[in-house]
């Protein structure tokens, strides 16, 4: 019942003549998918891409998303994007709280939390990320991690806001580095988060939000992870770059 998402980050990869190249490509291969429209398919490209790729994409499957977003409605803040401006490039969803963005920028759940509500305010919608590093993996702590991560995440948002958000549990220590975690072992994080958004806001509005894993996806892992009942879909870094790749992934994953 919930519609499948797959996504692919392209992180800060692809000039605006090979964003538009991409997607023209991506375009026609997603055609020869029989039962693709089952999916959302989202492109999270680099803001300067945004506006161009919107202009591209009119009337196509293929929906954006930004990458990042600043808190503020607008204001003095050297080299940042608001969420009035991704909507007007043409984003749909932005991801927020990517752990790179948490590790490199200084990203916190206090400013997961105001860019989740910013993001929602202006028609966004978030994929807020959450995911344990392999020493808290080790430690045992992921699901008490992971679970503070998504209720300071959601602090203030509504039960009507939620169901329009999408959650993508992405372990650090399987990101870019080929360790997947088993799909098992993901579905039981997922299970996790959903029980704990089912804690916050009930099992009605827990079992519409889209969960995604992401973490070394690629095509020939997606359908065992797809398979499982809490994984709704993808954030995909590195297979998403190659149009055929990532096209094939979607197929994989239907
Ligand atoms: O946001 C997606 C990402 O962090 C996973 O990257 O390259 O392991 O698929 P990758």
């Amino acid at each position: 019942m919930r519609k499948p998402i797959l996504a692919g980050n392209w992180k800060m990869f692809k000039t605006v003549s090979q964003a538009l190249s991409y997607v023209e490509h991506l375009e026609g291969l997603l055609a020869e998918i029989q039962g693709v429209e089952a999916a959302d398919v989202v492109i999270c490209a680099p803001a300067t891409s945004l506006y161009p790729l919107h202009n591209q994409l009119e009337g196509s499957r293929i929906k954006l998303g930004a990458q990042n977003v600043h808190q503020a409605e607008e204001g003095a803040y050297t080299g940042e994007s608001s969420a009035i401006m991704l909507k007007d490039a043409g984003a749909n969803y932005v991801i927020i709280g990517h752990s790179e963005r948490r590790q490199y920028f200084g990203e916190t759940d206090e400013s997961v939390n105001a860019k989740t509500q910013q993001a929602l305010k202006h028609g966004l919608l978030p994929i807020v990320c959450v995911g344990e590093d392999l020493d808290q993996r080790n430690q045992g702590v992921t699901n008490t991690l992971v679970e503070s991560q998504v209720r300071a995440a959601f602090s203030a948002v509504s039960v009507e806001d939620v169901t329009r958000c999408v959650v993508a549990y992405e372990p650090i220590w399987a990101i870019g580095t080929g360790m997947t975690a088993t799909a098992q072992d993901a579905n039981a994080v997922c299970a996790h988060i959903r029980t704990v958004l089912s804690d916050l806001y009930g099992k009605a509005a827990a079992d519409q939000i889209r969960i995604q894993y992401g973490g070394s996806v690629k095509p020939d892992n997606i359908a065992e992870l797809m398979s499982q009942s809490d994984i709704d879909g993808a954030l995909v870094g590195g297979a998403s770059l190659d149009p055929g790749s990532f096209s094939k992934l979607v197929k994989e994953a239907l």
